[in-house]
């Protein structure tokens, strides 16, 4: 076999950089790249098969053509690896517009971590009182809001308890030390709408409401109310009793048994209790109805005079009815639960069992 000489070989191998420079330029993705390097440096590539020329030559030149190969291969690795950072750039900067992925379709934060995220549910508190404020909106109330922590004015003063009033005993309050104090109801609402928005007015004040209590499965120190009142030229007690009427027939879709008793509020004058038969025992007696069968749930009456009057009003022009609806109780009666303390805890299990199937985006 003719040898070749190393002049041959040399040209061969500046002949396969030139093969090689061309084809990397063209390669245009990293598969076809690999391919390249297959190709060329391979066991049976364009590289290895010059080299076996190396046989028929001396020492000294197989030398010098084995340090010009290791060259061509040092050179060969740099040029594919800064041709593939190019190519992965370019994919990189080509996904952002080619390959747009509408996300918007995948539910959001459905799974945390490794397992899917349950869907969030109303707490049976929002959902009586979301389902209460659609029953008054209809009959014509606007929903008003009012602060929590609050001034004894609007608290007890506006509402006719005066400094040494028995009934402020009535309502165990939690003081601030900077002399405000944690609302005990929402009829503080009433007082200030009166005053901002004037009479005629019709309203209910939903919210989260205090008071200094021993805590049993009835008593919670936190609770919720949704107190409303009524002022116009004339209200009188039928007014206010076919409104209670409609509101309990609205919240339990049925008649429900009801009695009304005298109650004393300094607020209203005449004053009622309107209780219900408990819908826990029926009337049999449990610890919800402290064994009487009967809930209070609808305290009730005629606003007083000196109300009217301390808001701004002419109580010879204006009259009004009022009413305070324990929401934290009706929730119980609603859904027969037994102990008040169950809607304060955060326990989602509890709170889940009401709505479950409701999705949050669906009740929101
Ligand atoms: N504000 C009273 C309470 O929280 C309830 C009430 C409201 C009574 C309106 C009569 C009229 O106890």
């Amino acid at each position: 076999m003719s040898g070749q000489s190393k002049d041959q070989i040399l040209e061969q191998i500046a002949g396969l950089k030139n093969e090689m420079q061309e084809s990397i330029a063209a390669a245009s993705s990293a598969e076809a790249l690999q391919d390249l390097k297959v190709r060329f440096l391979g066991k049976k590539g364009t590289l290895t098969g010059i080299l076996k020329g190396l046989a028929s030559l001396s020492g000294e030149d197989r030398g010098a053509v084995g340090k010009t190969a290791n060259e061509l291969k040092l050179w060969y690795e740099g040029a594919n690896e800064k041709k593939e950072g190019e190519l992965r750039a370019a994919r990189m900067a080509s996904l952002a517009t080619e390959e747009f992925i509408d996300l918007t379709p995948l539910p959001s934060g459905l799974v945390m971590g490794d397992s899917p995220a349950r869907p969030g549910t109303l707490h049976p508190t929002t959902i009586l009182q979301r389902e209460l404020e659609q029953i008054f909106t209809k009959m014509g109330f606007a929903i008003a809001d009012g602060p929590e922590v609050e001034t004894d004015f609007y608290n007890f003063e506006a509402l006719n308890f005066t400094d040494d009033h028995p009934a402020r005993e009535m309502q165990d309050t939690f003081y601030t030390k900077d002399g405000t104090l944690l609302r005990t109801h929402t009829s503080s609402v009433q007082v200030r709408t009166l005053q901002k928005n004037g009479a005629p007015l019709r309203i209910v004040a939903p919210g989260r409401v205090y008071r200094y209590e021993e805590i049993d499965a009835s008593h919670e120190h936190t609770f919720y109310q949704m107190e409303g009142m009524v002022i116009d030229k004339k209200v009188n007690v039928a007014n206010l009793l076919y409104l209670m009427q409609t509101l309990l027939k609205e919240v339990f879709r049925r008649k429900v048994t009801v009695r009304l008793r005298p109650g004393y509020f300094p607020f209203v004058e005449p004053g009622f209790e309107l209780d219900m038969q408990c819908e826990i025992c029926k009337g049999k007696g449990c610890a919800v109805c402290k064994h009487s069968g009967w809930v209070e749930v609808l305290p009730c009456g005629l606003v007083h005079p000196n109300v009217i009057r301390l808001a701004g009003f002419d109580p010879n022009e204006w009259q009004g009815a009022a009413f305070g609806l324990g929401l934290t109780r009706l929730v119980m009666l609603r859904y027969g639960i037994e102990d008040i303390r169950l809607q304060m805890n955060p326990d989602i299990q509890f709170a889940s069992q009401f709505t479950r199937g409701i999705q949050l985006q669906e009740a929101l």
